[in-house]
């Protein structure tokens, strides 16, 4: 398939973390692009007013209440897309996050045990459960796309955030080891985000916080969900039938990050 070609007709996504952010723009492009989409999210609310908006524009939507740290509820989830769609073509492991509403981030010596295994579980393990309930689907179908939601720390650890940086590492490592084991007919690929402008990262964020992280980007700025969305709706789509085990960075040319937070791009190195 040609991009210009590019189509979800006649295809079945779940997407996971649907409700907000990345997980949200990817669901309505999928959505725009003729595929029938099951939003699935923690949060009731979110997942069944993007299905609702989806099924306004005149698509196919199901909004899905599920937590996909826990295997009961991934099963439901999963069953749930199969009665509404009968098949799931794309699979888009999206939720996590680098905070959640029981556990902290923060610099190794601040983390308790808690914080670490609920960042792994939300971020790693529930990619894990998500396969294991959608791979057999798709390799009886004889096809199907995963797409996996790593981070830009998964390959340059961002400073004071050890636990969820090794969990994206995670999710970068088992995308590798889950596209040899699903080869031929699944491809499984990540997406590795910089700094993007969600309901999430936009929250308690102070403007001199702000110029601090876009000091280390190029493109000197924070990227959009439609941005992360793009790739992903390439990566789950026919037109990269021969794109298995990647890792796509959409981090506006980000390649590090700062040790102790000082810019290592700085405006006296722009040109103009
Ligand atoms: N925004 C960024 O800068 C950025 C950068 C790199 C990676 N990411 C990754 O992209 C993904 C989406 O991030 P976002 O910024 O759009 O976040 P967001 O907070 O805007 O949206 C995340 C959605 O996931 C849902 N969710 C959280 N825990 C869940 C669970 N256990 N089960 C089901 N749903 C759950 C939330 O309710 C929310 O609707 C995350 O995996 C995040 O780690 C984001």
């Amino acid at each position: 398939m040609k991009l210009s070609e590019l189509t979800f007709r006649g295809k079945a996504a779940l997407v996971t973390g649907g409700g907000s952010g990345i997980g949200r723009a990817i669901g309505l492009q999928i959505a725009g692009l003729g595929g029938r989409v099951c939003v699935a999210d923690l949060d009731r609310d979110r997942a069944e007013s993007l299905a609702a908006e989806i099924c306004a524009m005149g698509g196919q939507s199901v909004g899905v209440q599920a937590d996909v740290t826990r295997a009961d509820a991934v099963e439901r989830m999963v069953g749930a897309a199969r009665e509404a769609f009968g098949r799931i073509d794309v699979l888009v492991n999206n939720a996590g996050g680098a905070s959640g509403p029981t556990f902290r981030i923060g610099q190794v010596r601040k983390l308790t045990e808690r914080d670490w295994d609920d960042t792994f579980t939300v971020n790693l393990k529930s990619v894990f459960l998500c396969v294991r309930a959608v791979a057999p689907l798709m390799l009886a179908q004889r096809g199907g796309s995963i797409v996996n939601m790593a981070s830009l720390t998964g390959q340059f650890p961002f400073p004071g955030l050890p636990a969820y940086s090794a969990a994206k590492a995670g999710v970068i490592s088992l995308t590798r080891s889950l596209a040899m084991e699903l080869a031929p007919h699944v491809r499984v690929n990540a997406l590795a985000p910089g700094l993007i402008e969600t309901p999430r990262t936009s929250l308690n964020r102070r403007p001199e916080q702000l110029e601090q992280l876009l000091s280390n980007v190029p493109l000197a700025r924070m990227g959009t969900p439609d941005e992360v969305a793009n790739l992903a709706v390439y990566l789950a789509s026919d037109a990269a039938a021969f794109v298995s085990g990647s890792v796509m960075d959409c981090a506006g040319g980000q390649m590090w990050m700062t040790q102790d937070g000082r810019p290592a791009f700085r405006d006296a190195d722009r040109p103009g």
